[in-house]
């Protein structure tokens, strides 16, 4: 069974092939980020344009690196929330058109829950993947770690999920882009942020961590005002002083320092609760999901820190991919899950768990 998944939620246009939800045969990217990084960060309009001109030729490339024709496909699947609006019309409006021209049977797959199924990829033959050697078993527990969300989540079989906690303002990935911002590193901040901290000392600087009534709840805004505040304590300045003006008044080693300091403890804090998470609930199995996922700090701390073994996926398929799609796709033709309605499936910019 062949599901051809498409992916437009924010900046990247993304479509691939998987077979079986495990074997990953085509995987297709390409992404407008350096047309937002100039603005330090997406923007919207840009996005849902860039969409349009690539959609199609990603789509026929991911089928022609799959060798596979439509009438070989099983089905699509499609992203149509969470995201931003106008990208997420791309999208959904062209799996819309395929599946009636088609006539394939059409999947409305979450992003988040998405980002989950990237690792039950365990098999591919396109070149410089690194896959699990089998996939994760139920209950399985989910760390998602993104741009837009950060979410501890229970998954006790295929679409069958407990949401243990959710951020309650930033997602881990928006500070780590907003903290770069402030200390003058590029778009996106997840990795400029990892590169600088290499510099750093982790431990040269206090930073606080949020807690929550729900002690899986998560909470990054504090976090991000505190190293705004520890910044301009570092160039002598008062609380009233731009950020805009910090990244040219801090030097290599502060800067180095506060990304290191502030990458610790904002990983600490996701992994903190994750343990306390796996404690409680003994999954048999705990995997993280979303951009943030390759973060190797996040690597680091999780294996040193989770009691068990932890397999994880490439980091390619961590950030917004057609792959975790068409995976997810898989499964929902598999177990016979609804259809979306071809004549109507709307997007939904604000769709939670
Ligand atoms: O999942 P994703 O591609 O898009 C959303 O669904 O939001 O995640 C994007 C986020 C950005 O905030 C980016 O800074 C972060 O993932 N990110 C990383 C890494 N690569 C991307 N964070 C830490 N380490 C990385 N290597
Ligand atoms: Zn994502």
């Amino acid at each position: 069974m062949r599901i051809l998944g498409i992916e437009t939620s924010c900046d990247e246009t993304a479509a691939a092939v998987v077979e079986d939800g495990r074997y990953l045969i085509s995987n297709v990217v390409a992404s407008s980020m350096a047309l937002h990084a100039v603005y330090g960060g997406i923007v919207p309009e840009i996005a849902a344009r860039s969409h349009i001109e690539a959609i199609i030729p990603v789509i026929d490339q991911a089928l022609a690196d799959a060798s596979c024709s439509w009438a070989q496909l099983d089905g699509i699947a499609v992203t149509y929330g969470a995201g931003l609006n106008g990208s997420l019309l791309i999208g959904v409006l062209t799996a819309r058109s395929i599946a009636l021209c088609r006539h394939l049977p059409l999947y409305a797959i979450n992003h988040v829950e998405g980002h989950v199924y990237a690792n039950f990829l365990t098999d591919t033959s396109l070149p410089g993947y690194t896959l699990p050697a089998r996939q994760p078993l139920f209950p399985l527990l989910a760390l998602i770690v993104s741009g837009g969300h950060t979410q501890l989540v229970l998954l006790h079989d295929h679409f069958n999920l407990t949401l243990l906690g959710r951020t309650q303002d930033d997602a881990i990935g928006e500070a780590f882009d907003k903290v770069a911002k402030m200390l003058g590193l590029p778009y996106p901040g997840g990795p400029s942020i990892g590169l600088a901290a290499k510099a750093g000392d982790p431990y040269s600087f206090r930073l606080p961590k949020a807690h929550l009534t729900n002690k899986y709840d998560f909470s990054f805004s504090g976090l991000k005002t505190a190293v705004l505040r520890l910044a301009q304590e570092q160039v002598g300045e008062s609380f009233g002083f731009p950020s805009i003006k910090l990244p040219e008044r801090l030097n290599e080693a502060q800067r180095a320092n506060i990304a290191a300091s502030f990458e610790r403890i904002a990983v600490e804090t996701v992994v903190d609760k994750t343990i306390s998470a796996y404690e409680e609930y003994q999954p048999a199995a705990v995997v993280i999901a979303g951009g943030v996922a390759a973060s190797t700090e996040l690597r680091r701390q999780l294996t040193e820190r989770l009691p068990v073994a932890i397999a994880y996926t490439d980091p390619k398929l961590c950030t917004d991919n057609g792959a975790m799609i068409a995976t997810i796709g898989c499964y929902k033709f598999k177990q016979h899950q609804p259809l979306a309605d071809p004549y109507s499936l709307a997007i939904a910019p604000d769709l939670t768990m």
